[in-house]
């Protein structure tokens, strides 16, 4: 796909819908025997339709259309062959979910990108609670349904992923399980255990739930996608007199890294409309063209770790050097997006390094662009390279732009229209 320089970009949009929140709200109701729930406003894209098919085949009766998904009869049956396509959240917070159903077996495998990446680190604190799987540390898994016990576990990996998967496994087990953060991972599985009924406390540090509650369908509107609107926000941002707004944003405070840094490379970011629920939302709007380089490390990384590609493509537009760093986790998402990311910028004429957790960016205030790129797969990494030809000189060509289905299907024709 070629992809011309843009030259304006001053729009009013409604948000994408929330991918983590859809995975939740579909895979949490349709748990339930017998539940009947509405999820409003969903997320439909390859990733969050490999969640509502596992749910089906493991024995829920689930409608999708109309801009629903409609649990009309939730319930874990059958055993079942689980295909999780790309969708890491799907698999580790399936493992959680089936590791304590006792008498029944699953099989769960992916694409060849979910299959490379680390299943240990939900294998092992699920191990410690009596599940059985076997597992290489790499998909797929097979799970035997076993009697589980709750843990008191510290994370050694900052992930919303394990913690859910962890959250989900202690809902059947017997006793307490208490999981320890030492940064908060985004937590749309707490709130939403919580508003379902779950017997869950909530710290800065840690979150307890103890087994055996008996949870009540909840009928959900999903928040738009952060992570989805930073796209947009960039391409405002890095364009003198750009300008979006996005309607319905979810602003949940462990998701909002991007603001941050957006302001601190000088962009200006107005937050209005704000909403108190759940999962709070916000209308914002981003203008004024980024310029001053950031280092962005430590606490934030969990807020923001899906939008570094982006951010990193807003570096090279303010001149000086920006760090990237505490970022490890990059290289275990559905590409090495530190590899990927700074392979895209050195390809359109940007100086960047690899470090061991992040990258270095050489920002020249300009995008040279006049180049071909490939996704290699990966949305956030096709939707990044869209971004970073739009606000370069001379425009590029993106292979693999499909890959943007997995969590922004029409992504291109908000580029195109
Ligand atoms: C997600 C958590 C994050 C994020 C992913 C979605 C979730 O992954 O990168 O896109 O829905 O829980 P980790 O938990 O592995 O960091």
């Amino acid at each position: 796909m070629e992809i011309p320089p843009l030259r304006k970009f001053e729009k009013t949009l409604q948000c994408k819908s929330d991918k983590s929140v859809t995975h939740r709200a579909v895979m949490f109701n349709a748990m339930l025997t017998g539940a009947r729930a509405t999820v409003e406003n969903p997320l439909i894209s390859e990733d969050t339709l490999s969640t509502v098919e596992c749910m089906r085949r493991l024995g829920a009766r689930i409608e999708v259309g109309g801009n629903e998904i409609r649990i009309i009869n939730g319930g874990i049956r059958n055993n079942a062959e689980l295909d999780c396509g790309n969708s890491g959240t799907t698999m580790r917070l399936l493992a959680g979910l089936l590791s304590g159903r006792v008498g029944k077996s699953f099989y769960l495998g992916g694409d060849a990108s979910l299959s490379a990446r680390p299943m240990k680190r939900v294998v092992e604190p699920l191990g410690k609670m009596g599940a059985k799987i076997e597992c290489s540390g790499f998909p797929p898994l097979s799970i035997s349904g076993a009697p589980l016990v709750g843990i008191d576990y510290e994370m050694p990996v900052k992930s919303a992923q394990v913690k859910s998967a962890i959250l989900l496994a202690a809902l059947n087990a017997s006793g307490v399980t208490t999981v320890h953060e030492s940064t908060k991972s985004r937590d749309h599985t707490e709130k939403m255990l919580a508003a379902m009924g779950a017997d869950i406390t909530v710290t800065d540090a840690c979150v307890s739930i103890v087994g055996g509650a008996k949870l009540s369908p909840v009928n959900v509107r999903v928040c738009g996608d952060i992570s989805s609107a930073a796209f947009l926000f960039a391409l405002a941002a890095g364009m003198r007199g750009g300008r979006v707004t996005v309607k319905n944003v979810g602003i949940n405070p462990t998701r909002t890294g991007i603001i941050d840094v957006l302001k601190a490379m000088g962009a200006d970011v107005e937050i209005e409309n704000r909403t108190d629920k759940v999962e709070p939302t916000a209308d914002i709007t981003v203008s004024g063209r980024v310029r001053k380089p950031v280092a962005v490390g430590g606490n934030i990384i969990p807020r923001l770790i899906d939008e570094l590609p982006v951010i990193a493509v807003l570096t090279a537009l303010c001149e000086g050097e920006s760090v990237i760093k505490d970022a490890a986790e990059l290289k275990v998402k559905e590409s090495d997006r530190i590899a990927a990311t700074v392979k895209l910028l050195k390809d359109l004429g940007v100086e960047a390094e690899q470090t061991d957790d992040g990258m270095r960016v050489f920002g020249k205030g300009y995008i040279e662009g006049g180049a071909c790129a490939d996704s290699m797969g990966d949305h956030r990494m096709a939707m990044a390279a869209a971004v970073a030809m739009s606000l370069s000189e001379k425009g590029g060509t993106l292979v693999g732009a499909q890959a943007c289905a997995v969590s922004y299907p029409d992504f291109f024709e908000i580029l195109t229209q």
